[in-house]
């Protein structure tokens, strides 16, 4: 089985014409890349999470709507402008929660707006080529960051719990919540056991955290979300490490659904949670987590997906939200590349030059 961190979650083809995902809805079964060159297709990629993980659906957006932008034949600048606004704002309705999506987005326009006086349409299509290059550049420069600063954390032997994957799956690479792990097998430790919570429904715990963190040869545990109060009561877990995919100005935050009750379970057991979150997703225009926009997804990955046969009656009402909104008093730190922000956090973050 291939290691999941030399597999490339997002990358643009060597010719620049398609986006080239890793298909995560099939791992850890099968590992295949799909090629996509289509406003539809890249849409689809994210909403039905083939690529996913807030810094890895803001790449794909990135890459997105550089490719939908260099499909177009004008050579009029503000036509060409109109056509980038469109393909942003429908690549933008894909999936509501992670703010990385419509940061992403607005990095590129920032990029048309600021330069379109002085480029021509090619050159343009070149600049914003090397806007998304970079995007995917420095997200693994600030994953590397953030597992630098998650590592000085930890003890030889502690036990990890992590929640969904916020790996080098749901990055450019190295994750977020994961990459304290990579950077201590660099290190030469081997001794760190990681649980993963499988993360009902749609398993990216078992699929995908079990997956990198087994291929990267570390002892690892998976655990059904419902027995991580049992783990930690029994002195499992050491330190919590999570990601995120908006953090709002008082701290608070959202992250896969099944975050918020893990908080709590380790505020009762007095282990140490923290967030790990590159600086773009923390969302300053939003004074509260209820501000948070949860998706809502399709009963069908409750009811059925994943069973060999349907495993709930007929016509029975679902409550399926991806994402919960984990209180900021229930966080002992939010890891950035910049440093660790410690509660008040709206302090921390401004020392941090988070605005
Ligand atoms: O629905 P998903 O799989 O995209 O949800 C992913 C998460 O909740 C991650 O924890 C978050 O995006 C951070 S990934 C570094």
């Amino acid at each position: 089985m291939a290691n999941a961190l030399s597999l490339d979650s997002v990358v643009l083809s060597q010719d620049a014409k398609e986006l080239v995902i890793l298909d995560q809805t099939l791992l850890p079964n099968e590992v295949k890349f799909l090629r996509l060159s289509k406003a539809e297709d890249i849409w689809e990629a994210i909403y039905s999470l083939r690529v996913r993980g807030a810094p890895a659906i803001g790449v794909a957006a990135a890459y997105g709507v550089y490719l939908l932008s260099a499909q177009e034949d004008t050579g009029d600048m503000e036509q060409f402008c109109e056509r980038f606004k469109a393909h942003k704002s429908y690549l933008d309705t894909a999936r509501p929660t992670a703010v990385n999506l419509s940061w992403a987005l607005n990095r590129m326009e920032k990029v048309l707006e600021a330069e379109k006086g002085s480029l021509s349409v090619p050159q343009m299509k070149q600049r914003l080529l090397s806007e998304a290059h970079a995007i995917r550049e420095e997200d693994i420069a600030i994953s590397r960051s953030i597992g630098r600063l998650g590592f000085e954390l930890l003890k030889p032997g502690d036990g990890i719990l992590t929640h969904c994957n916020a790996g080098s799956l749901a990055t450019a690479k190295y994750g977020t919540a994961l990459a304290p792990v990579y950077i201590a097998l660099e290190e030469g430790w081997n001794d760190l056991r990681v649980y993963c919570d499988e993360t009902r429904p749609l398993l990216q715990g078992a699929r995908l955290s079990a997956f990198e963190m087994q291929t990267a040869g570390v002892d690892t545990t998976l655990l059904c979300d419902n027995m991580a109060s049992l783990a930690m009561r029994r002195g499992k877990i050491d330190i919590i490490f999570v990601g995120c995919d908006r953090v709002a100005a008082n701290g608070d935050f959202a992250n896969k659904i099944g975050t918020s009750g893990v908080a709590i379970l380790a505020k009762h057991y007095g282990i140490p949670f923290y967030v790990c979150a590159p600086t773009s997703t923390i969302d300053m225009s939003i004074p509260h987590g209820d501000d948070i926009v949860i998706e809502e997804r399709k009963p069908e990955e409750v009811t059925e997906m994943w069973y060999a046969k349907r495993m709930a009656p007929e016509g029975v009402k679902v409550f399926n939200p991806a994402f919960d909104v984990t209180d900021h008093d229930l966080v002992t730190g939010i890891i950035t590349e910049k440093g660790i922000a410690y509660p008040p956090f709206d302090v921390s973050f401004k020392k941090l030059g988070i605005q």
